[in-house]
């Protein structure tokens, strides 16, 4: 079969939230725009799908207040959110293995371990505050900060073991999905720099304040029904050839020829696409540093809600646990009641390596372990795999290795003659997160448009 020949102003390669906002942008500056996806369906790591009858977020759900541009966004397409559940006492088993319940944003440790938390969060939000989302490799420390692996940097402020794992836990298996050892100080607050501060990003009431009623899958999925038939599905693009005259993009189904690209894939799979003439050292150089964290978002439901009889939140953190996190995650409107908990990088590697029944048992007894005996049978439960998927490969996001964001990160964005990048995993505000894939599609859009008028 021959492949469908196409002419536009621009293609979008990617429909994930960055690649539609990207295209919905440059279509409302009257540009002709194709948006070429690998998938069947839009989205990218957003996906609300049913699972044994219950709707699920299977990628990216929560929004937080600092996120306008996600917000602005949901009230321009006139959709709203809910709040996460959280009345109740939330649960924390420390370095002990003890299960305490408390209320506010203080863990129920030792006085001195909390007084050592709250001056590791100061020290890091003093950081945060001095380096920025914006150009964190711009600042006079950012090479200092970017050769000392955030677990290194933890141990040197302080001798608090479980401070240090607290701390540590709140970027690395929370957000980057990787152990604190794998990356730098200065990754770390982008990190927290992205979210306003540490502060913000360590408050589950801030950074996992609401959640879109439809699904967050919905926001792209509205995008891209604007769209209509420009945007072409099952449809993975293999080569860009690119030169002063524009670009043709290659995929089995269509061929595009275009004045610019946007390619808005997650940054390991820039170099799974083929370029013609190749990349140039720099970006050949630059994408073999950034590589994506590993996490099991797993989805428990049950009859009811049974934690909020016993007057818990079902907000839950562990630091010694296999569960590093529990949440109150049951679906608007509905009677029954579902968990989301995560495991996240060494731990989700060794549970992956267990045969599925076993992993099962063993996350639910985990979660159990906060919230009692009834955790360990739900009525439907079901595991995210996103490191399978061939155009993901990994959860949440991409991040660089030691050194990786000083040495590189001023050129992860600049286009390469005609070829724009735009993705969540390159953003300032909202870094990681649907609010940055958002803002890195618009800011690629604007780009685009300079270039062309
Ligand atoms: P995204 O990866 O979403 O989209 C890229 C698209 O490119 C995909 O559709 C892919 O199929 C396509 N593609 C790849 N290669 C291609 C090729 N060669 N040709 C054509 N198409 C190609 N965020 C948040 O705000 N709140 C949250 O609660 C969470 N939680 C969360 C949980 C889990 C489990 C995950 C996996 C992720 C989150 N996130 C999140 C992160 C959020 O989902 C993510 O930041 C955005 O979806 C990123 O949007 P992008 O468009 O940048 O990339």
């Amino acid at each position: 079969m021959h492949p469908q020949q196409l002419t536009a102003d621009v293609v979008v390669v990617g429909a994930g939230p960055a690649g539609l906002n990207a295209a919905r942008h440059l279509a409302a500056a009257g540009r002709d725009v194709v948006v070429l996806e690998a998938r069947d369906r839009v989205g990218g790591r957003t996906w609300t799908d049913e699972r044994d009858g219950v709707t699920l977020e299977i990628g990216g759900q929560w929004v937080s207040p600092d996120q306008t541009e996600l917000l602005g966004l949901l009230d321009e397409l006139g959709m709203t959110t809910y709040p996460r559940h959280r009345d109740g006492e939330n649960v924390h088993i420390g370095a002990d293995g003890v299960r305490r319940t408390y209320r506010g944003d203080t863990f129920p440790v030792p006085d001195s371990t909390a007084k050592e938390i709250a001056r590791l969060t100061e020290l890091v939000d003093d950081l945060v505050a001095a380096v920025g989302a914006t150009e964190p490799w711009a600042h006079p420390r950012a090479r200092e900060l970017d050769t000392i692996s955030f677990e290194d940097w933890l141990r040197r402020q302080s001798d608090d073991e479980e401070a240090c794992t607290t701390v540590a836990l709140f970027i690395a298996g929370a957000m980057l999905t990787k152990p604190a050892h794998a990356f730098s100080t200065l990754q770390a607050v982008l990190m927290a720099a992205s979210a306003g501060s540490f502060t913000n990003l360590t408050d589950e009431c801030f950074i996992l304040d609401r959640r879109v009623v439809g699904g967050m899958q919905s926001v792209s999925q509205r995008l891209a029904a604007d769209l209509g038939d420009r945007v072409h599905l099952a449809t993975p693009v293999r080569t860009i050839r690119h030169g002063e005259d524009g670009v043709v993009v290659e995929s089995e189904r269509v061929t595009v020829r275009a004045r610019r690209v946007v390619v808005a894939v997650p940054p390991p799979l820039f170099s799974r696409i083929g370029y013609d003439p190749p990349l140039p050292r720099r970006q050949h150089q630059m994408h073999q540093h950034l590589s994506m964290g590993l996490v099991i978002k797993v989805h428990a439901t049950y009859p009811t809600p049974f934690w909020r009889r016993e007057g818990l939140s079902g907000t839950c953190f562990g630091t010694s646990t296999l569960v590093q996190e529990v949440y109150d995650n049951t679906i608007h409107g509905d009677d029954r009641g579902t968990l989301v908990a995560f495991v996240a990088d060494e731990k989700a590697d060794a549970v992956f390596a267990l045969p599925e029944d076993e992993r099962r048992a063993r996350i639910l007894a985990s979660v159990a372990q906060f919230l009692g005996e009834q955790a360990l049978d739900p009525l439907a439960y079901y595991e995210s795999d996103w490191g399978s998927e061939e155009w993901t490969r990994g959860a949440y996001a991409a991040s660089f290795d030691l050194g990786g964001l000083a040495r590189y990160g001023a050129d992860q964005r600049t286009p390469v003659g005609p070829i724009h990048w735009a993705c969540s995993d390159l953003a300032a505000e909202g870094y990681q997160h649907v609010d940055g894939a958002l803002r890195s599609g618009r800011a690629a859009a604007a780009d685009v448009e300079a270039a062309l008028t």
